[in-house]
């Protein structure tokens, strides 16, 4: 049995995407569901379909996990719905394909502060209930973008190599809490028209490796389960992330060029 009695995983933007395929598939595992997401991004139909489908707990808070205090909002949520939390999923996380100086500042701070500050900072205020359980779990979302320096996503590639060594790190730190932190570093993953499009404009590569998010999600959940300090999903992007340490890294710098070049 994986879950214990009425323990709660909380997902960050847990209303659609990957986030919302992470809920649904730890409520198949008899998990409580606790999301935080942007006001009016389908928080109903989350709970809805949770409801419908699974005898759990749903709740939500509507929230810019960037708004100032935002982080003790959801700490004080957790105290007030006496949730007893065992998974914290960083999830909410934010990419982009363009040419960095034709970025607007504004545009940069928010990958920086969704991507990096707010995967720390809620980790460092979870820590102190995930410690209250007997064994407990981070799973962050990185990409397979960390394991590269990208040319034209290279704010982005950057925040999820943060993110990948911020939960290797860390996942030494907590293994005497019992609490497992495992980095998710899936390729590109279907989650919107928009990105069906940009990852076909990426190449030959990038589609034979783009996953449908509930294949992340179940492939990134037994991870978790088993502590894995990584996790790449699906057979293709793994193997494609081996060219890593083939490819010399002035090479694949270029070819990343060329492909996204296409894609801007
Ligand atoms: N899709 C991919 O190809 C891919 C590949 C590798 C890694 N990833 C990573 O996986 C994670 C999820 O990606 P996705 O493609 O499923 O998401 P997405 O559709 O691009 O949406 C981003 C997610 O972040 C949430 N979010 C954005 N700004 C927020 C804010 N200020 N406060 C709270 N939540 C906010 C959104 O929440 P709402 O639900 O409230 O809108 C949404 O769930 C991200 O960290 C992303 O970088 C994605």
């Amino acid at each position: 049995m994986e879950s214990e009695l009425n323990t709660y995983a909380l997902i960050t933007g847990g209303s659609s995407g990957i986030g919302k395929a992470l809920a649904m598939e730890l409520a198949s595992r008899g998990y409580d569901i606790a999301i935080v997401a942007l006001p009016n991004t389908g928080q109903k139909e989350v709970s809805q379909e949770i409801k419908s489908a699974y005898n759990v707990n749903f709740k939500s808070l509507e929230l810019n996990i960037l708004d100032q205090g935002a982080i003790s909002q959801i700490s004080a949520w957790v105290v007030s719905e006496q949730m007893n939390l065992q998974i914290l999923i960083n999830n909410a996380g934010i990419g982009y394909a363009a040419e960095f100086d034709s970025l607007e500042g504004s545009f940069i701070s928010t990958v920086i502060d969704l991507n990096i500050k707010a995967t720390t900072l809620l980790s460092h205020a979870m820590i102190p209930f995930l410690k209250k359980q007997r064994q407990s779990y981070i799973l962050n979302l990185s990409s397979a973008a960390a394991f590269y320096s990208m040319p034209y996503k290279s704010v982005y590639a950057a925040s999820k190599r943060y993110v990948l060594d911020f939960s290797s790190a860390l996942r030494e730190e907590l293994s005497s809490f019992n609490i497992g932190v495992t980095a998710v570093c899936p390729a590109g993953v279907i989650t919107s028209n928009e990105i069906r499009e940009r990852i076909k404009a990426a190449g030959y590569m990038a589609k034979i490796s783009a996953l449908e998010p509930s294949q992340v999600a179940k492939e990134a959940v037994n991870a978790m389960i088993k502590r894995k300090a990584k996790i790449i999903p699906g057979k293709m992007a793994k193997l494609i992330s081996w060219t890593r340490f083939i490819i010399p890294p002035g090479m694949q710098r270029k070819i990343i060029a060329k492909n996204f070049r296409k894609a801007i």
